[in-house]
């Protein structure tokens, strides 16, 4: 008969794209994806995998019949399918599909967070590799102009009669490459944080190039590697020249090859080789953390102040609710920093029982926060819910505590907002407190990256209808999941402010497509539920004592350090289509934050097209 389904089909038959070298196949997982209709993204829950995702696995399964299989890369789609998080069994898509053949999985040592699911969800053997090599910015073109000026205004007099002309000139220079809009109000200030600006933007760490499995960084790039590692506190002389001999050294092949000969392979914990030089050798198992005991004391103290400046770049005016995006990878990578920085907008903290074993949450007293108890909006990562569950509870109970202590309003605005939900929507106080939220069991993501990448939206609010449906499931202090998409449409109508941290310098917020599809997601359900756009602000912890920007921000560094500076895509342009895929993605994923937030300033894009378009020579190239 027919052949089922349409995905990678001709109608008689469903494709295995692949080739077959003799004892080894190459196969190109396909991707994730709902047979038929696409707008169907918008509204699942959950999903079944496609005939041509099913068919893939069988094949390989029974008809190729592996000894072994290896997963190449990161973010498969397996892991993902619908089931269990830990435990998986028969009913469970990852395990249906991989059923007995051995899985290794070739996976980046900074992503410890997705490699943990990879292992529970698909019984992978998990053999990390290195990220690329990161190096300085530094400046390129009218930048470098630019630079000259300021270096000369802070050297000249503050009465020198040329002072005047020198600040048109880098007004002009400034103007020309989009750092300053229009004529100065207050030059001496302006000129200040124009200065600091280039500084930031040439300091900015940035990837170099790809890393190649099994190949190792050239001098200069294991040169400025490790001076980057060298400003890090706590990274001693001893663990930078254990990092100097191992980043020269290939222990990622011989890894691959013990693996796939069924042989043992050494664990380790994952994390950014930036903060953490003892994930060096790659070639290793990677491991999280040990779940009783985040967040740790530092990342509590170290919480309440990130809280503290992101209240601050706000403004006067406390925020009286946050909405706030919790992934895993950032908190595992800081010992539960964003988690700490939840509890502290709304005053609270964890409690440990006598073992020191996190046991739920307590709040700050009033006199001692010296401020109103914001409110947080909580959206967890699919992959925080499965990594944290007694975090996830911890954050419910500190909400619900919030709302039903006995304080005035106008100090407390979890309970201020509770009370309001309660008797609007007629639910019960334990209901009218939920405030964390993410996907249905065994679901992941918001889809609105999905939605963006496949073109299959046509307005606005559908990105803000997807983010809704997938993440309209609150969980509460018995870290149960019910599905309350009124409520979570009634608490985002409250939000003045949308935030999440940066988890590592090596992703920016336009590296890949999650950044815009949680933070921007809710940025537009926000948008959406209130009539008008929160604040968007982004967190950076991965470098010295941290920082609040906003999205636009952001957006812009990352446009000047990353897309438009020659050091970064030409490193990419050396690695061919892969090179050039990763230049694409930079594009999409800045029309992402376009989309669902607005906040991209249009030389961005004027930029990217004199670079990338309208310059015939790197058209070809591309
Ligand atoms: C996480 O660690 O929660 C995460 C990682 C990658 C994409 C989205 C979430
Ligand atoms: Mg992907």
């Amino acid at each position: 008969g027919p052949a089922p389904g349409r995905a990678q089909s001709d109608g008689s038959g469903v494709f295995v794209l692949g080739a077959e070298l003799g004892n080894v196949m190459i196969g190109v997982q396909p991707t994730f994806g709902y047979e038929g209709d696409p707008m169907r993204l918008l509204f699942e829950k959950g999903f079944a995998p496609t005939h041509a995702f099913s068919a893939f696995y069988r094949y390989l399964r029974e008809d190729f019949a592996a000894d072994v299989t290896l997963h190449f890369g990161m973010h498969g789609a397996l892991e993902f399918m619908p089931g269990k998080q830990v435990g998986a069994g028969g009913q469970c898509w990852p395990d249906r599909l991989i059923g007995d053949m051995p899985n290794v999985y070739l996976y980046a040592a900074n992503n410890p967070s997705e490699a943990s699911l990879a292992k529970r969800r698909s019984g992978a053997v998990v053999v990390s590799h290195l990220t690329p090599p990161l190096g300085q910015s530094g400046l390129y073109k009218g930048l470098l102009d630019l630079k000259s000026s300021l270096d000369r205004w802070r050297r000249s007099d503050a009465a020198a009669p040329d002072r005047g002309e020198l600040a048109e000139l880098i007004l002009a220079q400034a103007q020309a490459v989009d750092l300053v809009g229009d004529a100065w109000t207050d030059p001496e200030a302006e000129i200040d944080a124009l200065w600091r600006k280039i500084l930031d933007t040439e300091q900015a760490l940035i990837p170099q190039g790809l890393h190649v499995v099994g190949g190792t960084p050239n001098p200069m790039e294991v040169a400025g590697q490790l001076s980057a590692m060298a400003e890090v506190e706590g990274n001693t002389p001893e663990a930078l020249e254990r990092a100097a001999t191992l980043l020269v050294q290939d222990h990622e092949t011989p890894a691959l090859l013990r693996a796939l000969g069924g042989r043992f392979i050494r664990p380790v914990p994952g994390g950014d080789l930036l903060r953490a030089p003892e994930i060096l050798p790659t070639g290793r198992n990677m491991h999280a953390f040990d779940p009783f005991r985040m967040p740790t004391a530092f990342a509590v103290q170290d919480g309440q102040k990130q809280a503290a400046r992101l209240l601050e770049r706000h403004g006067d005016v406390l925020p009286r609710a946050v909405a706030m995006v919790l992934w895993g990878s950032d908190n595992i990578k800081s010992d539960g920093g964003p988690i700490s920085q939840a509890l502290a907008l709304m005053g609270a903290r964890p409690r440990f029982d006598s073992y020191g074993r996190l046991c739920g949450a307590e709040l700050i007293p009033l006199e001692e926060l010296q401020r109103p108890r914001v409110d947080v909006v909580m959206t967890l990562s699919g992959i925080f819910r499965d990594l944290l569950p007694l975090q996830t509870r911890m954050l419910a109970e500190a909400a619900w505590l919030a709302a039903t202590a006995d304080e005035p309003e106008a100090q407390n605005f979890v309970r201020a907002n509770a009370l309001s939900y309660a008797a609007r929507m007629g639910v019960d106080l334990e209901t009218a407190a939920l405030r964390v939220f993410s996907n249905a069991e065994g679901a992941y993501g918001a889809n609105v990256n999905q939605l963006i990448d496949s073109g299959a939206w046509s307005d606005e609010d559908e990105l803000a209808d997807a983010y809704e449906a997938r993440k309209g499931f609150a969980y509460g202090r018995d870290g149960k999941p019910a599905q309350q998409g009124a409520l979570l449409k009634a608490a985002l109508a409250d939000v003045e402010v949308a935030y999440q941290n940066l988890e590592s310098v090596e992703l920016g917020v336009t590296t890949g497509d999650h950044y815009f599809d949680t933070l921007g997601g809710v940025g537009r359900a926000v948008k959406r539920a209130k009539g008008t756009a929160p604040e968007v602000y982004i967190g950076d912890q991965t470098r010295g004592d941290g920082k609040v920007r906003t999205l636009t921000e952001q957006v812009a560094l990352e446009t000047r350090t990353r897309a438009l500076n020659p050091t970064f895509y030409e490193a990419l342009l050396e690695h061919g289509h892969e090179g050039v895929r990763q230049i694409e993605a930079q594009v999409t994923n800045t029309m992402g934050w376009s989309a669902t937030t607005g906040q991209v300033e249009p030389w961005v894009y004027h930029r990217i097209t004199e670079t990338f378009v309208l310059d015939e020579d790197m058209r070809r190239r591309l």
